[in-house]
């Protein structure tokens, strides 16, 4: 089910973020709800998962820092950031805010062709790539999707993955995180061998020649248990930085890099982008296997090409390109 974020969920919570105890009492004066309305919204985050310690003499408190999504705050982000850089690249995205959703992607792919992007607190149905399942805790992570035009042929778009991995990058060296962060073609961003942020692209035609993209990122932000048992090692950008991230800065900084590589790559395709993808590849000079539909191959990476397609050496010496699979490094 589709929930939109609840106002009065908000306010408990921005009440609570001192990390003091508050009685029920005041946080319904405050907050303007009535004692059952302050109950219901405890229940509700503590069915989400949040750590809320409760005394009966003392009333509520959050044990844990704990920002929220807010629109205003990431709209304010994004124009500041439009006017340092002088570009206002954002000033027609729309953004819709859920507090439960199954999957932003999937929300996407009933809207129509505007400029939108859908953010969740959490997911019920997150989806990786490969029919994998996205692990969606609530309010822990980004789960952010963008949905955008293209006037282009299909086999164009292969780079878009690549594009995506890159803005993912500037935002989290903006934020600090050192030459320590690499992409793995085609989709992943690693940190320290373990994966921090993933995006799973789906095209879907919207009229002749105009395709409709959705970008789907997921980046580790203040996850630090995994009571899921992921399938993979990961690593959060609490875990690396040692400190709590506020993600309506970090989703400002993503979407404010993310329309600015997919407004270039438009008019100008992958080409500019092959460079810095070769400084940041942690696959370059690496023998792997890819994997794709029917076949797995082993070969030796030799960088990309101006498409964005991965070059692999294959043991007969022949260079094959590969436009879309599953890499994986052989040790
Ligand atoms: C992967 O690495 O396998 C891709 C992960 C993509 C996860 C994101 S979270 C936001 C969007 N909604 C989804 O259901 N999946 C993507």
């Amino acid at each position: 089910m589709n929930k939109k974020l609840n106002p009065a969920l908000l306010k408990i919570v921005n009440r609570l973020r001192d990390g003091n105890y508050h009685h029920g009492k005041t946080l319904g004066e405050t907050c303007k709800l009535t004692p059952s309305g302050v109950w219901r919204i405890v229940q509700k985050l503590k069915q989400y998962g949040v750590a809320l310690e409760s005394l009966q003499a003392k009333g509520y408190r959050l044990p844990e820092p704990l920002i929220l999504l807010e629109k205003n705050k990431i709209k304010a982000q994004l124009k500041q950031l439009a006017f340092s850089t002088k570009t206002d690249i954002s000033a027609k995205l729309q953004i819709e805010l859920f507090e439960s959703i199954p999957s932003t992607n999937t929300y996407l792919k009933t809207k129509p062709a505007k400029l939108t992007v859908c953010l969740a607190e959490q997911q019920t149905q997150g989806r990786g790539r490969l029919n994998r399942e996205w692990y969606s805790p609530f309010a822990q992570n980004i789960y952010l999707s963008l949905l955008y035009s293209f006037e282009k042929e299909v086999s164009e778009l292969a780079g878009l993955s690549l594009v995506t991995s890159l803005a993912v990058l500037k935002a989290l060296h903006s934020l600090g995180v050192d030459e320590q962060v690499f992409v793995k073609w085609p989709n992943d961003v690693y940190y320290d061998n373990k994966k921090l942020a993933g995006s799973l692209i789906e095209i879907q035609p919207e009229g002749p020649g105009v395709f409709q993209v959705i970008i789907g990122i997921g980046l580790n932000v203040n996850m630090v248990e995994d009571n899921h048992s992921v399938s993979q090692p990961w690593i959060s950008l609490r875990k690396i930085l040692g400190t709590y991230v506020d993600r309506n800065i970090l989703c400002a900084r993503l979407l404010h890099y993310l329309l600015l590589n997919l407004e270039q790559f438009k008019t100008e395709g992958f080409a500019p982008f092959a460079q810095a993808w070769m400084r940041s590849d942690c696959l370059n000079h690496k023998t792997v296997t890819i994997k794709n539909v029917n076949e797995k191959i082993q070969g030796y990476v030799m960088g990309i090409n101006d498409q964005g397609h991965l070059l692999l050496k294959l043991a007969n010496g022949n260079i094959r390109a590969f436009s879309a699979g599953e890499t994986s490094i052989l040790r």
